[in-house]
C-alpha cells in the first residue's frame, strides 16, 4: 500500500479565472507562436482547467491531447469545458509520477507556469525527454525573474514569490544538463507582460 499521498508542487496553485483569462486572453495565439501545429499530439503537464490545453486540442484535432492535473475539481472543470471535443484525455495524476503512466510518445509536451515548483527538475526533464517523438518539442512558459511586487495585474501583485522565479539561462542549463543535450533550445521569446517561453527540441 502506498502511504505517500501526492501533493501539488509548491507555488503552483491554479490562479482565479478572472485574472488568468485576461492575462492570457488569446492562448491559441500563444500556442501558435510557440510552434504548435495541426496534427501534433500534445501532453500538458499541470494543465489546470485547460486554458491552454483546450485551444491546443482544437488546433491539433484529431490528434490526441492529454492533460495531467493533480487537483481533481480543477480537472473536472477541464473535462466539462471540453465536452464538445473528442481528442482530449484528462488524467488526475501527479506529474512527478509521469514515468509510471504508460503514455505514448508526443510531438509537443508543454508545461506552463508550473516548472518553477519543481524542487528537483532533473528527473522530470528526463522523463519528458523519454516521452518525446524524434524532433518533438518541450515548451515551457515561466514567470519572468522580476520581483513579484512588480508583476501587477488587475491592481494586485501576481504569480509565485520572487525567489522561485527562474531566469531563462537557468532553465536552459537545467534542461540541457538533465537531457544530456538531447533537448536543445530552439526558441526563446518574451511573452509580455510578465512571462517568457522557451522551446526545446528533441534531437
Ligand atoms: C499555475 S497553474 C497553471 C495551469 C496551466 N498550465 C495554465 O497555464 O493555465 C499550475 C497547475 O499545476 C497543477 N499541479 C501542481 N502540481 C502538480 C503535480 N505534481 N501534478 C500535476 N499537476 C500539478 C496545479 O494544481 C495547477 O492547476
Amino acid at each position: 500500500m502506498n502511504l505517500l499521498k501526492s501533493q501539488p508542487l509548491p507555488f503552483t496553485s491554479m490562479p482565479d479565472r478572472y485574472w488568468w483569462e485576461t492575462l492570457w486572453s488569446d492562448p491559441r495565439q500563444i500556442l501558435v507562436t510557440l510552434g504548435l501545429k495541426p496534427g501534433f499530439s500534445v501532453l500538458d503537464l499541470g494543465c489546470g482547467y485547460g486554458h491552454f490545453t483546450i485551444p491546443a486540442a482544437r488546433l491539433v484535432s484529431p490528434a490526441p491531447v492529454v492533460g495531467i492535473e493533480i487537483d481533481r475539481p480543477i480537472l473536472e472543470e477541464a473535462h466539462q469545458n471540453s465536452s464538445a471535443l473528442t481528442n482530449c484525455s484528462w488524467l488526475n495524476e501527479d506529474i512527478l509520477a509521469l514515468k509510471s503512466l504508460s503514455l505514448n510518445k508526443f510531438d509537443f509536451v508543454m508545461m506552463h507556469s508550473t516548472f518553477h515548483g519543481l524542487a528537483d527538475p532533473i528527473k522530470l526533464v528526463q522523463d519528458i525527454t523519454a516521452l518525446l517523438k524524434p524532433n518533438g518539442f518541450f515548451s515551457v512558459i515561466n514567470w519572468s525573474p522580476i520581483p513579484r511586487e512588480e508583476t501587477i495585474w488587475l491592481d494586485m501583485p501576481r504569480g509565485p514569490k520572487t525567489e522561485v522565479r527562474i531566469h531563462p539561462n537557468k532553465l536552459i542549463s537545467t534542461v540541457l544538463s538533465a537531457s544530456k543535450d538531447q533537448l536543445l533550445p530552439v526558441q526563446i521569446i518574451q511573452l509580455p507582460p510578465y512571462h517568457y517561453g522557451v522551446n526545446f527540441q528533441f534531437n
